[in-house]
């Protein structure tokens, strides 16, 4: 089972993973919960880079690459092995933040997009993907809120206009519109709430 979640800024990913971790262990599962970027030690020094307040605005392109060698590193060195073993993969964000951002948000040609994503991930596709939806104002409020606490510089897409997020958002939508293996749950509802929807539709899906 590999398992990606998306969404926009502030749309609750994070909590949801560590529940969903839980809820997994206690039915017996090994999990392997794991992020984008940042998931490899390579990962964790290209994150920065692309994240910090202190880094300065990237071109698309350059940005772009930085978090496909990100994937790279991180499918080979961290996704495969866990499958391997037999763990369920959770990973918060994957190839369709890339398609959202890069493609919907900032403007890459999709196709080419298509391409590059594949061959970074050597074709390791997730078998679902959770979409959290909400409004972006919400969103961005509770992730400024976030980073505010955290005493975390990475503002980096937060200070991104709101048109870039309602681009983000449309493009999250979008493609669930079209995979079946894609589900928008609302994210506005109680966190467990939320939870016991994604847990309905992984038992149905992974026939648990
Ligand atoms: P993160 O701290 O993980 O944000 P959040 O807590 O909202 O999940 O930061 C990741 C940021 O990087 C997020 O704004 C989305 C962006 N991103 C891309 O633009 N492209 C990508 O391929 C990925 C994986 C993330």
């Amino acid at each position: 089972m590999f398992i990606t979640l998306e969404g926009i800024e502030g749309s609750g990913k994070t909590s949801l993973l560590k529940a969903l971790e839980k809820k997994l262990q206690s039915k017996g599962f090994k999990v392997c919960t794991t992020r984008e970027p940042g998931g490899s030690s390579l990962g964790q020094k290209i994150r920065p880079l692309l994240l910090s307040l202190k880094e300065e605005k990237l071109s698309a392109r350059a940005e772009l690459l930085l978090f496909l060698a990100d994937r790279a590193e991180h499918v080979e060195k961290v996704i495969l092995p866990a499958i391997e073993r037999k763990e369920v993969v959770l990973c918060d964000r994957y190839i369709h933040s890339t398609l959202a951002y890069q493609g919907y948000a900032r403007g890459l040609d999709k196709d080419f997009l298509k391409s590059a994503i594949d061959f970074a991930c050597i074709n390791t596709m997730p078998d679902m993907t959770i979409v959290l939806d909400l409004d972006v104002h919400i969103g961005l409020t509770r992730a400024k809120g976030r980073n505010e606490n955290l005493k975390s510089d990475e503002g980096k897409f937060e200070a991104e206009e709101k048109n870039f997020h309602e681009k983000v958002r449309k493009g999250f939508l979008d493609m669930a519109e079209k995979e079946e293996k894609m589900k928008v749950v609302d994210a506005t509802l109680a966190p467990c709430e939320i939870e016991q929807i994604v847990w309905k539709i992984l038992v149905e899906h992974f026939k648990l």
